[in-house]
């Protein structure tokens, strides 16, 4: 009879009934008279069961993983002690190739071995994101954003997109990628931080979900050169209501993905251990810091203890927090190590009301502060960077046209992941990763 059209997903809700569908061949296993297949479509994997004139095709013996192909047949309970996802099958009646994958050697799954070269993996990554690895990481990074953008309208912060191509800096310019716009000298941006800070006086409270890029020389654990990154900027708060505002958005956004049971469940998978963070995080003054770093014999590279005013390297600032084994907010770092436009501590001006989150295994993963609202101090603070004016006007003007105390955060999403999903690296946690010497696929 006629067959129903249908996705994967939608299959359990079909029983008894003929269905109709694509999909990739996701495993492969040709027995003497069933042929088992997992056929997968994105929106789910379905095992199906090939017999009689089914398997007597040449088709059947050319099959290979990751072809297409189409199917036809009844969708059936599987049988008592048995299992198969969603716990049905497909006892197929008609099939075809649609589109043959090279199978052998070739074949996808044994090119891509755990063991093989980092380099021929990332040269594959365009089929390594049809692993079930890849897609699980991929789907709670989609799973994150959505929680995000409701966590943020619940509060009523705004979405905006602000440009990519540039003329200002934000983070320093030794990690600007720059490129020639029309004659003019232009650059992929560091954050987006300083156009959020102009639309508050329009919209309030806002925040974006924009890429980022940082030209980093260094190839490490957590450096991409292009990240998704999410920044939201809060008008007429105290530094307090910044603190309390990013750890209410990580404990939101987690219970949000381990109460969905299709994240929550991939969440278990990759991250046994993994515990929803405490309120209130722990709060770390930087000096603090220092003295746990030498109370616990965490040296710097060189090997000689940390001092006050010293930079808190990667491996330092992860031993730390490792040691610690939860969230850290690490607050009131020293101007001189931070940009331009931080705004210091009103009882110690050489420390700023900043705030690092740092957590398990990745070190940090958010960036915050407040921001310097009085116009004579933000010249001030260009002046000490050496940081030229000039193009920076429309940013200074904001202290011009009704100033106000406000502060904002940046979050990186793939270290957010690497945190959550327990990854070795933030390169699994992006689509198509970009690092030093990397821009392909
Ligand atoms: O600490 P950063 O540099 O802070 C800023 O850019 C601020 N302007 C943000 C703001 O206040 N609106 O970057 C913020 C976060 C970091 O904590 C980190 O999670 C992530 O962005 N990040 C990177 N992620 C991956 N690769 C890189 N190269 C990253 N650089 C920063
Ligand atoms: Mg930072």
């Amino acid at each position: 009879g006629d067959a129903t059209k249908s996705k994967i997903f939608a299959l359990p809700d079909l029983i008894g009934k003929r269905v109709q569908f694509q999909g990739w061949v996701h495993r492969y296993r040709p027995q003497k008279t069933n042929y088992f297949l997992v056929i997968r479509d994105g929106t789910g994997f379905v095992q199906c069961i090939l017999t009689g004139d089914c398997i007597r095709t040449t088709d059947a013996l050319d099959l290979t993983v990751e072809s297409t192909v189409e199917i036809s047949g009844k969708v059936e309970k599987v049988k008592e002690g048995q299992s198969a996802p969603g716990g049905i099958e497909v006892v197929v009646d008609y099939w075809k190739i649609i589109g043959l994958a090279p199978g052998g050697d070739d074949a996808f799954e044994g090119r891509l071995r755990i063991d093989t070269d980092p380099s021929i993996r990332a040269d594959l990554r365009h089929l390594e994101l049809r692993g079930e690895t890849a897609t699980s990481v991929m789907r709670v990074r989609a799973a994150l954003l959505r929680a995000f953008r409701d966590r943020f309208h619940a509060r009523r912060v705004i979405e905006v997109t602000p440009p990519c191509m540039v003329q200002t800096s934000v983070e320093g310019g030794s990690t600007l990628f720059e490129f020639d716009y029309y004659g003019a000298k232009a650059y992929l941006t560091q954050s987006s931080q300083l156009y959020l800070e102009t639309v508050l006086p329009s919209l309030g409270d806002v925040y974006c979900i924009q890429e980022s890029f940082r030209a980093e020389k260094s190839l490490t654990r957590r450096h991409l050169s292009e990240y998704t990154h999410l920044e939201a900027e809060l008008v007429f708060i105290k530094f307090k209501d910044l603190l309390d505002h990013i750890e209410g958005m990580i404990c939101e956004v987690v219970d949000v993905l381990l109460a969905d049971p299709s994240t929550a469940e991939i969440i278990h998978t990759l991250h046994p251990e993994f515990k929803p963070p405490q309120r209130p995080f722990m709060r770390l003054d930087y000096r603090d810091a220092i003295t746990y770093l030498n109370e616990h014999d965490i040296t710097k590279e060189d090997g000689t203890p940390h001092v006050i005013g010293d930079d808190i390297a990667e491996a330092a600032e992860r031993k730390m927090t490792d040691q610690i084994g939860r969230p850290i907010m690490l607050i009131h770092f020293p101007k001189i190590l931070k940009s331009f436009y931080m705004k210091a501590l009103s009882d110690a001006p050489e420390f700023t009301e900043s705030v690092d989150v740092l957590v398990p295994g990745v070190g940090e993963v958010v960036g915050g502060s407040m921001r310097i609202s009085d116009l004579e101090e933000l010249i001030a603070g260009y002046k000490r960077e050496g940081i030229p004016m000039e193009p920076y006007y429309w940013f200074t003007d904001q202290r011009k046209y009704g100033t106000t105390e406000h502060g904002g955060y940046g979050l990186g999403v793939e270290r957010f992941l690497a945190w959550l999903l327990k990854r070795y690296t933030v390169r699994e946690c992006s689509l198509y990763p970009r690092w030093m010497g990397r821009a392909t696929p």
